[in-house]
């Protein structure tokens, strides 16, 4: 049948399916949804050629997120051995695609539109691992739907976001992705993506519908070299890196990337235990699973599929259902049912899930309904998007030390400076604002911190030199910045990493300053002038001497289009920062990997005693704990309260704090509530997340905070791998901070 005359058909072809639904059942005897009766129906009309053109998932030719391939998609989608493209963009150019796969094909099966929309799409947000230290879920929710709308009217309908991966190794570029060290908080905000980029209905052509990954505990390669072998305990994989995936799941994400890494011995790609005995069995996700860039036929290199075709054979039985930019699928699968490796019964379940995306996002109802110019045109770059754009980054700025210069406190400069040395080589820089996956940003609009700050201090003089690159050895524009620093009140650095310096394939194996920065940063102190640095790259620096000698040190990450003033802003006191960091910055790559839940050792550190767990040359302790962040004002904690000294398993536990802002600006506070089981049938982290509120206090104004705590909040896993609480002493700690808190215990009694 003409693919036309499907498409004129649908409606009548809609009332068979209904007429069909309320008289067919399946075999429980459940009248079957019309969408499963529609699924059905075009399955039962489909060559194995055509589904296996909808298991199929290539590049266009638009940009480049993977080793390049020469695939004539445009040739496979008019054959129908293509059903889904990625990296096409523009409605103009996404209805040539949809055309022809719509009017050229036999079946006429719409196309899905796949994008890599992390932070924003031609509007960029700030990076998903400076959003994070918001800790602001719903600001983080109206991201991803921003973004989401942007994407969208430019005839996408498919996000590869949330990156869900746990990172504890800033060596690793993709950490600059993601949400940090820390389960609960990375599930919160992989919720909040999730239901910002679906938002109440797939068919909403301004949702996109998500793909949470990578699937499962990439963000843990060896030796933090991306791509590289992940190993770990079920323990800790349970405990730490799946709750984000599966909270994403939960909140409804439509679809799930594999990952490239093996994990425990068998490539994430091919990993049953994985795909199916947990995605499936476990969390019953009934959506659509895509492979990552050509992670099916890298299982040969992996050592663990003999050939493509073996390859293409070990995924579909782990539970893959479409083959991303591999053509695996497209090019043995065929072959492996006539051999019997597969069955046409798998084929047709991954069709299924493919074809029930497509229509859940409405494509069998109108192919179109994502294409269109007119709100193109009138969505992107909106003044909402724009407006966003600076709130987020404003809210993902951590401020890491602000002290008193001998010239007195320089932050916030909220007397206009008569003269401002701007150095560094990413005080004026565009593409680098927008950081890593920045997907179709346009750099063109993005605001510098040099236009922000001429923007913020109009009565300022501003002397501006580069002084060096973020790359290389080059020292020569040091004296340009020695001249501007000698004719300046105060000194405002722009140092970091430039947008390629993370991200994926972006592993570094020393996390300092790249180049010669950390030497210009010492010419400035040298002068003696009031400095103040600020941090901009895509994971937590090991920047030592600056903590030491610099009095204040803003760190503001890569934060997209409206880079500049949000910086500047802050800088002039408009905007009190209240960042806090969710990945803890290390002293030095030697403390790697190193976080804030760690366990306490049979030998915990005492600097009295030479036997006890710590460096000869570096102290245990980060530069910047998980949940560090200060602010212009101060914030007081007393009263921690607990509303019983203990709780039966059917009990709750309240906690209350009083916060108080005592400095003279008004500000917002990420109060933060910890835990700890003090003994337990496996050993236990001194610390973990398990709340938080921010808050918002003017000067003097004061907060009751509380918290509600229940035995399912202390779970762990028992040696049997039991998800159990146990009962026994458990500490509280409420404060700023991971390493900043206020403590009372309580017990856990017996049922
Ligand atoms: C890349 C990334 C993945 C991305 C995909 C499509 O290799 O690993 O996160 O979504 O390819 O661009």
């Amino acid at each position: 049948m003409k693919t036309t005359q499907l498409r004129h058909l649908i409606p009548a072809g809609f009332l068979l399916v209904v007429l069909f639904s309320i008289t067919s059942c399946n075999e429980g005897g459940k009248t079957k949804s019309h969408r499963d009766a529609f699924i059905d129906s075009l399955l039962s009309r489909m060559t194995l050629e055509e589904k296996i053109g909808q298991m199929t998932l290539l590049t266009s030719g638009w940009s480049q997120t993977g080793p390049s391939m020469n695939e004539d998609y445009k040739k496979m989608i008019r054959n129908g051995h293509c059903g889904n493209v990625f990296n096409a963009l523009t409605v103009e150019y996404n209805r040539k695609l949809q055309r022809m796969a719509v009017e050229e094909t036999r079946l006429g099966i719409p196309l899905l539109f796949g994008y890599d929309v992390i932070h924003g799409f031609k509007t960029i947000f700030p990076i998903p691992l400076a959003t994070s230290c918001s800790w602001d879920t719903a600001m983080i929710r109206q991201t991803a739907r921003l973004a989401s709308k942007e994407a969208a009217a430019a005839g996408v309908t498919w996000t590869f976001n949330p990156m869900a991966d746990i990172s504890r190794d800033p060596r690793w570029g993709r950490i600059a992705e993601g949400a940090g060290e820390d389960p609960f908080l990375a599930s919160a905000i992989a919720r909040a993506k999730v239901k910002g980029h679906q938002g109440r209905t797939l068919s909403d052509p301004l949702t996109l519908a998500a793909c949470v990954k990578h699937m499962a505990a990439y963000g843990d390669p060896r030796a933090g070299r991306d791509y590289n072998t992940v190993d770990m305990s079920l323990r800790r994989l349970r405990e730490v890196y799946l709750p984000p995936y599966q909270a994403a799941v939960e909140a409804g994400a439509a679809t799930v990337m594999t990952a490239f890494n093996d994990l425990n011995g068998i490539p994430a790609t091919g990993n049953k235990f994985l795909l199916t005995n947990i995605l499936r069995n476990e969390w019953h996700f009934d959506g659509m699973v895509v492979t990552d860039y050509t992670s099916i036929p890298e299982m040969v290199d992996h050592g663990y599929a003999r050939d493509e075709k073996h390859a293409g054979e070990l995924a579909l039985n782990a539970g893959v259902d479409m083959d991303m930019q591999g053509s695996t699928f497209h090019n043995h699968l065929k072959k492996s049912v006539r051999q019997d490796k597969i069955s046409e019964q798998q084929i047709n379940q991954a069709v299924r899930r493919v074809l029930g995306l497509k229509y859940d996002l409405g494509l069998f109802e109108d192919p179109y309904r994502y294409l269109d110019e007119q709100r193109e045109d009138t969505i992107i770059h909106s003044q909402q998007m724009m407006d966003h754009a600076l709130a987020s980054a404003k809210e993902s700025v951590v401020l890491l030390k602000n002290e008193p210069h001998e010239a007195g406190q320089i932050l916030p400069m909220e007397q206009q400076p008569a003269s401002m040395a701007l150095i560094g080589p990413l005080a004026d820089s565009r593409s680098d604002m927008l950081g890593t996956w920045h997907a179709a940003g346009t750099d063109s609009l993005v605001t510098t911190l040099k236009e922000g700050i001429e923007q913020e201090f109009p009565g300022t003089t501003i002397h501006y030199a580069r002084g060096c690159e973020t790359t290389g050895t080059d020292q020569s524009g040091f004296d340009q910045a020695l001249a501007a620093a000698r004719k300046s009140e105060v000194i405002v650095m722009a140092v970091g990493e430039n947008f390629r310096q993370s991200g994926e394939a972006a592993s570094r194996a020393h996390i300092n300053l790249p180049g010669v920065q950390l030497e210009l940063v010492k010419k400035m102190v040298q002068t003696g002038k009031p400095l103040v640095v600020v941090l901009m790259a895509g994971r937590p620096l090991a920047i030592p001497w600056i903590d030491q000698n610099v009095a204040a040190i803003l760190n503001a990450w890569h934060l997209g289009t409206r880079a500049g003033d949000a910086v500047a802003d802050i800088l002039s006191g408009d905007t009190n920062p209240s960042g806090k960091l969710t990945s803890t910055f290390p002293r030095t790559t030697g403390q790697i990997p190193i976080f804030y839940s760690v366990k306490n050792t049979g030998r915990p550190l005492d600097p009295d005693n030479k036997y006890t767990s710590k460096y000869l040359d570096v102290p245990n302790d980060p530069l910047y704990p998980f949940g560090y962040g200060l602010s212009y004002t101060q914030f007081e904690y007393e009263n921690l309260k607990l509303n019983r000294s203990e709780i039966n398993f059917k009990q709750n536990l309240q906690v209350s704090v009083q916060v108080k802002n005592t400095g003279q600006y008004k500000g917002e506070e990420i109060v933060q509530l910890y835990t700890r089981d003090m003994v337990g049938s496996v050993t236990r982290p001194v610390k973990e997340l398990k709340g938080f509120r921010k808050i918002a206090l003017k000067p003097g104004e004061q907060k009751q905070v509380e918290f509600t705590l229940s035995a399912d909040d202390l779970k762990l896993y028992d040696p049997k791998m039991n998800h159990i609480a146990e009962p026994g002493k458990f500490k509280v700690f409420v404060g700023t901070s991971s390493a900043n808190v206020l403590e009372e215990s309580f017990t856990l009694v017996k049922p």
